[in-house]
């Protein structure tokens, strides 16, 4: 990491620290893969730490719930075909939370043509704070250990921090069919 990388890294946490009251601490931000106990545990936990904005741009609609349909494919974790690595804030202290908080989450899910769908997200007091880099890099580090080579991602044109952090990986831009669309093709 530079040494301009790491300043910001630490002007984020200080802002954090600083502005959003909640983060009253320097997070210590773990990574490990995840499973359908996790999402059993978990989910509903970091699906209301989303504002808005957030579940418009993770699932292109501001959701107040999720269909049953989407929570089962979500929850159907093996590893393989759909694979999961789930971030966690060690440094905040919760009953019932042996390792932490829960921050964030990123997956691949296998598609019925073509490369898995990628998908990542962070809750909304830890974004810009590098959680997300922390996924991704876990993500492809698991998706080379179980032999997946590519991936995609369809993000909203509008969704810069995403398309910021896609930008750090080798990927090519593919046709998306919707104006509103960018399709991504990351090479693991
Ligand atoms: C998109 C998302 C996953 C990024 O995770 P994050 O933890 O906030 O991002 P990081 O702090 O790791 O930053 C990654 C890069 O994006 C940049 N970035 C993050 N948010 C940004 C924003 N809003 N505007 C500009 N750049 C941004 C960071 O500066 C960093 O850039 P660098 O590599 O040049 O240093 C997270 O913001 C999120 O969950 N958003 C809502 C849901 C969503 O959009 N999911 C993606 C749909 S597939």
């Amino acid at each position: 990491m530079s040494g301009r990388r790491r300043a910001g890294r630490r002007t984020a946490v200080a802002a954090a620290i600083r502005h959003h009251g909640h983060i009253e601490h320097v997070p210590a931000i773990v990574t490990r893969e995840g499973s359908t106990e996790d999402f059993d545990r978990y989910f509903d936990e970091g699906f209301a730490a989303l504002g808005p904005e957030s579940r418009h741009l993770r699932f292109f609609t501001a959701v107040r719930e999720l269909p049953p349909d989407v929570r089962e494919r979500l929850r159907n974790v093996d590893g393989y075909t759909h694979a999961a690595v789930i971030a966690f804030d060690a440094a905040a202290m919760l009953p019932d939370h042996p390792e932490g908080r829960p921050i964030g989450v990123a997956r691949w899910i296998g598609a019925e043509h073509g490369p898995p769908e990628l998908s990542i997200t962070v809750i909304d007091e830890y974004q810009g704070m590098g959680v997300g880099v922390r996924l991704m890099d876990a993500l492809l580090a698991l998706a080379r250990k179980r032999g997946v080579r590519r991936m995609m991602a369809d993000v909203l044109r509008e969704n810069i921090g995403m398309r910021h952090l896609v930008n750090r990986y080798n990927h090519v831009v593919q046709p998306s069919g919707d104006p509103v669309v960018v399709r991504y093709r990351i090479d693991v």
